[in-house]
Parts: structure tokens; C-alpha cells; sequence
């Protein structure tokens, strides 16, 4: 079987910046507050006037990606594109993807695990390569949530969070390695919570799946009890990330960088004093970024990259909990 290694990085942000004192215009909520309760001091947004789509954020991460990579789109053997943001309910974003790299029958499968869709992503790939069938694939996580968030006051505790963006990551499988690639991936779902985070409307088990009434009850808009999500985020990330260290047979001493999903630093905070880590060992960007869901451990991965933070033999823990309830955590080791 072949061990997965990683061959590219990108990451793409679109130009709006939206600051706490810009959301402060639009709704009964403050910079305190934003910077309190999540640590997040800004975001970016797509422009406000639409025509910007989670394919095209992808796209521009994608490019990057390949390019770092050394891959021309044609090398792609299958895109996993990672978004709860889809340009359209279907067909997935991945296939407008496979169109814009310019690619006529390259098969492209999309995930809507939000923000666990990069573990989930990374180890639908690493599934792949290992059994023979791909062996080149491009993961993207991308996400639009601009366009679908209330901006009054009743949407402020979800709204505030949220930003848009795009990361992108070139797998491929190399020959078998124990010490290095995908080292273990650990996934898990509740359903008993899907209610605790979710966008209802349009909703297939009514019909219409979208009325006036619901658009006026704001239905199509995330709804999220951010209380029980975050205790569901502090008590599952400790016991997820000891279960990926059992299964690849290491200790946390041999991480040398957890990527946690970038929801609120306050989570990740909590994950660090958990874990008793010492700040070096954990990275954050929420700070700039906002949640990007499935584009959030993506981009901090690119940007720790690029701050030197990771490099050859580096071991590097991905992990994250979000809607469905999802979570996971993936494991990878640099070549030594
Ligand atoms: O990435 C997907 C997974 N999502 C998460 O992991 C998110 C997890 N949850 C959270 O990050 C936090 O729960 C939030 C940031 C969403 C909310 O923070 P919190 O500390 O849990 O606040 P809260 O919901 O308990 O609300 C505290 C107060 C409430 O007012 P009262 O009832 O105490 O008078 C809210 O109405 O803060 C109020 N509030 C706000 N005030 C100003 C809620 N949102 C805002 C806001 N600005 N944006």
C-alpha cells in the first residue's frame, strides 16, 4: 500500500475586508465583545454584491496548490472538494471546479462534513491513494458564508463568526514509508446533535422546501447553540487527538504543531490547556480569518508553511469539530 504525501499548499482570501466595528454598523454587537468571546479581530468577505462562488475561492487556492506541487491540472486522478457553502445545492462545487481547472472527465466528489470536512477530506483521500485507485488528488475546502448569513441582530452570535476562503492541498501517493505521509486518521459523527448547528431551509421534508414564511423566519440562515458546541468542541478534542496518537503509535511529545480547526481561540485555548501544550506547539489564525469552516485548517496549515513552522520530518497534528456533530483529527509526518 502506498503512504499519502502532501505536495502543495494554497490558500486564497478574498479582498473584503470586513472588521468587528464594520459588523458593529450592522447589528447590536461590539469589537469587545467579538474579541472576547471568540478572539477574532476581522474577516474576509466576498464582494457584497455576489458573483463570487465557493468554486472560485477554490480555484484560486487550487492554482497555487498545483503550482507549488509541481502538477499540471491534468496530473489531477480525482478533486475531494471540502464546503457547507456549495455555489449550488447540486451539482457540487467540485465538478465546477474540475471545469474551471479546464479538465473534460476527472472525477470530483464533494464533502459536506463543514467543519470537519478537511479531516474528513484528508482521510477520504488518504483511503484512496492507499487502495490503488488515485493517486493523485486534490483536496479543496472552501467556503462562501457571507451570502447566507443573517447581518441583523437576530443572527449576531452565528454571523460574527464566520469568514469566507479557500485552501488547497495536492495529495499523492508514494511508495510505502512507516515513518512518514498520512500517519493515522480517527473520524466521528452524532447525528443525536444535528440541530445544535445547522441552515434548515430549503428543507426537502416540506413542500414547498422554501416558503415566504420561512424566509421571513430567517430559516435559511445558520442557526447554531453556540454554548453546546463549544462543550461538545472542549470535552471531544482532547480524547480525538490522544485516539489518533494511540493509532499511529505515538506520544504527544513527537507533535510538533497541532493545526486545530479555527472556530473560536477560546476553544482552541481550552484544547492547548488540555493538552498542556506550550503556545509553540498550537497554531491559530482565527485572529485574521474568522471560521472559515472547511477552509480553516487548510489555510493555517499554508500559513504555517510559510512561517517556517513546519518543515522536513515535522510531525503535525489536523483536528476540528463542527456541525453534524462531526469531528476528527489526521495525523501527518513530513519526509525526513
Ligand atoms: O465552527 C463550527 C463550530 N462552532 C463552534 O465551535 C462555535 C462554538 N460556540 C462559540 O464559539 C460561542 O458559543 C459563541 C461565540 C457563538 C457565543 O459565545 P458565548 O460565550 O457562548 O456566548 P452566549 O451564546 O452564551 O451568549 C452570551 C451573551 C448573550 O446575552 P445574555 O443572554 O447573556 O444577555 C447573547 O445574547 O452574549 C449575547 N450575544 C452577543 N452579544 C454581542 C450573542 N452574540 C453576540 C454578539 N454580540 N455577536
Amino acid at each position: 500500500m502506498k503512504q499519502t504525501m502532501i505536495s502543495g499548499t494554497g490558500r486564497y482570501l478574498p479582498t473584503r475586508l470586513v472588521t468587528n466595528d464594520d459588523l458593529a454598523l450592522w447589528m447590536d454587537t461590539s469589537d469587545e465583545w467579538i474579541r472576547q468571546r471568540t478572539g477574532i479581530e476581522q474577516r474576509y468577505w466576498v464582494p457584497e454584491e455576489g458573483g463570487v462562488g465557493a468554486s472560485d475561492l477554490g480555484f484560486e487556492a487550487s492554482k497555487i496548490a498545483l503550482d507549488r506541487a509541481g502538477w499540471r491540472p491534468d496530473d489531477i486522478d480525482l478533486i475531494i472538494f471540502a464546503t457547507l457553502s456549495p455555489d449550488f445545492n447540486f451539482p457540487g462545487s467540485g465538478c465546477l471546479l474540475q471545469h474551471k481547472l479546464g479538465l473534460e472527465t476527472t472525477p470530483a466528489l464533494d464533502i459536506r462534513q463543514q467543519c470537519s470536512g478537511f479531516v474528513y477530506g484528508i482521510a477520504t483521500a488518504d483511503a484512496f491513494i492507499r487502495s490503488g485507485l488515485y493517486n493523485r488528488i486534490l483536496f479543496v475546502g472552501a467556503e462562501v458564508h457571507s451570502t447566507g448569513l443573517d447581518i441583523s441582530s437576530r443572527g449576531r452570535d452565528v454571523t460574527v463568526i464566520f469568514g469566507d476562503g479557500a485552501g488547497a492541498l495536492c495529495l499523492e501517493g508514494a511508495e510505502p514509508d512507516r515513518t512518514c505521509g498520512v500517519m493515522a486518521s480517527v473520524l466521528h459523527s452524532q447525528g443525536e446533535f444535528s440541530s445544535s448547528l445547522m441552515t434548515e431551509a430549503p428543507v426537502s421534508r416540506q413542500n414547498p422546501r422554501l416558503s415566504e414564511a420561512m424566509l421571513r423566519e430567517g430559516r435559511h440562515y445558520p442557526t447554531m447553540d453556540g454554548r453546546s458546541v463549544f462543550k461538545h468542541a472542549v470535552r471531544r478534542l482532547p480524547l480525538v487527538a490522544q485516539e489518533a496518537l494511540d493509532k499511529a503509535g505515538l506520544t504527544l511529545s513527537d507533535i510538533d504543531l497541532f493545526i486545530p480547526h479555527q472556530a473560536n481561540l477560546r476553544i482552541n485555548q481550552a484544547f492547548q490547556k488540555a493538552m498542556d501544550l506550550p503556545d509553540e506547539k498550537i497554531f491559530n489564525n482565527i485572529q485574521r480569518y474568522g471560521n472559515t469552516t472547511a477552509a480553516s485548517i487548510p489555510i493555517a496549515f499554508d500559513e504555517a508553511i510559510e512561517k517556517g513552522l513546519l518543515k522536513t520530518g515535522s510531525t503535525v497534528m489536523f483536528l476540528g469539530l463542527g456541525a453534524g456533530l462531526t469531528w476528527g483529527a489526521v495525523i501527518y509526518r513530513f519526509a525526513g
